[in-house]
């Protein structure tokens, strides 16, 4: 093997990545391979852990908590409880769960961390954009007694294309089609009303069994948390709703969506005129699914396997 040869080819830590790239293994040139390093705010980019990349591929959700400070929280609160009681005392761009104090949610340093690794094409990822999008936005507010138990999704093995709730996986590298992420502003105590999940159904090869359509079912796993924390789940891992428990405080969720660059599953629109005062790096959030000759604002020069520059 000539010297040459052996310099491009990549060291055995690299995942095989089929792309469109004649067949190569989709290791990519190191300037045509940008992932965001920096958020909207200039704040370093957090890579998840060796470990939380291990949690999420096998499990299917992934809990991060105590990330946000307390007056971050309190004043994120406060704007939710305006939401929820008082929406028409903000202004109509303002009247949204990613806007005011929420708004920097969207690009949170370890969100961003987690597209990174499970969502971006790093083709169509810059320093100026990121390289996925985000979908769809609510606030899913609950006191004691609100919310139902309702299990959906799950099998997510090898599901067709189209179909945006989909998890792949190859050796060393996972990918998440369309992706939860919600941010849990009060404390969630374990099986009193946070999100339920089936582990590893996300890529379960049999049935999802009748059993779990018990809420008390064995099978069944959720997470406690501090105010301030954040859960990402995967679309197709089975999940449910319960019933908020806690009356000495309510659920108040973000539950924030994401999806690959070229896909989109929600029709939801932020408002534009919240989108006209955000920066541009975290405006990229919003574009349209990419579409080549027919996207807004992406260059298109970094694909694969095109001239750089
Ligand atoms: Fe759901």
């Amino acid at each position: 093997m000539s010297e040459k040869t052996q310099k491009s080819e990549p060291s055995n830590q690299d995942p095989f990545i089929f792309d469109n790239n004649w067949g190569n293994w989709g290791k990519l040139p190191q300037d045509a391979n940008q992932l965001t390093t920096t958020n909207a705010d200039g704040e370093p980019v957090v890579p998840l852990t060796e470990e939380q990349k291990f949690v999420f591929d096998t499990q299917g959700w992934l809990m991060i908590p105590d990330l946000l400070s307390e007056d971050d929280l309190k004043e994120m609160r406060e704007f939710c409880y305006q939401l929820v009681n008082d929406k028409g005392s903000l202004p109509p761009h303002q009247q949204t769960p990613i806007a005011g104090p929420l708004e920097k949610l969207v690009d949170h340093p370890v969100v961003v961390g987690f597209c990174n690794e499970f969502l971006a094409y790093p083709a169509l990822s810059s320093e100026e954009y990121y390289g996925f999008r985000f979908e769809t936005s609510f606030l899913l507010y609950r006191q004691k007694g609100m919310g139902k138990f309702g299990p959906h999704n799950g099998n997510g093995l090898w599901r067709l294309p189209g179909n945006s709730h989909i998890y792949r996986n190859v050796p060393g590298k996972g990918y998440s089609g369309l992706t939860r992420v919600v941010w849990e502003l009060n404390p969630v105590k374990k099986f009193e009303g946070g999100t339920l999940f089936i582990n590893g159904s996300h890529k379960a090869a049999y049935k999802i069994p009748e059993s779990i359509r018990d809420i008390n079912s064995s099978l069944w796993d959720s997470y406690e948390c501090p105010a301030g924390s954040v859960l990402f789940f995967s679309e197709a891992t089975t999940h449910s709703a319960q019933p908020w428990q806690n009356e000495s405080v309510d659920r108040v969720p973000i539950f924030n969506q994401y999806n690959s660059i070229g896909s989109r599953f929600h029709w939801w629109e932020p408002p534009k005129e919240l989108l006209d005062q955000m920066p541009p790096k975290r405006r990229s959030l919003f574009r349209q699914a990419y579409s080549e000759g027919a996207n807004t604002d992406l260059e298109i020069h970094n694909l694969f396997q095109r001239p750089i520059g």
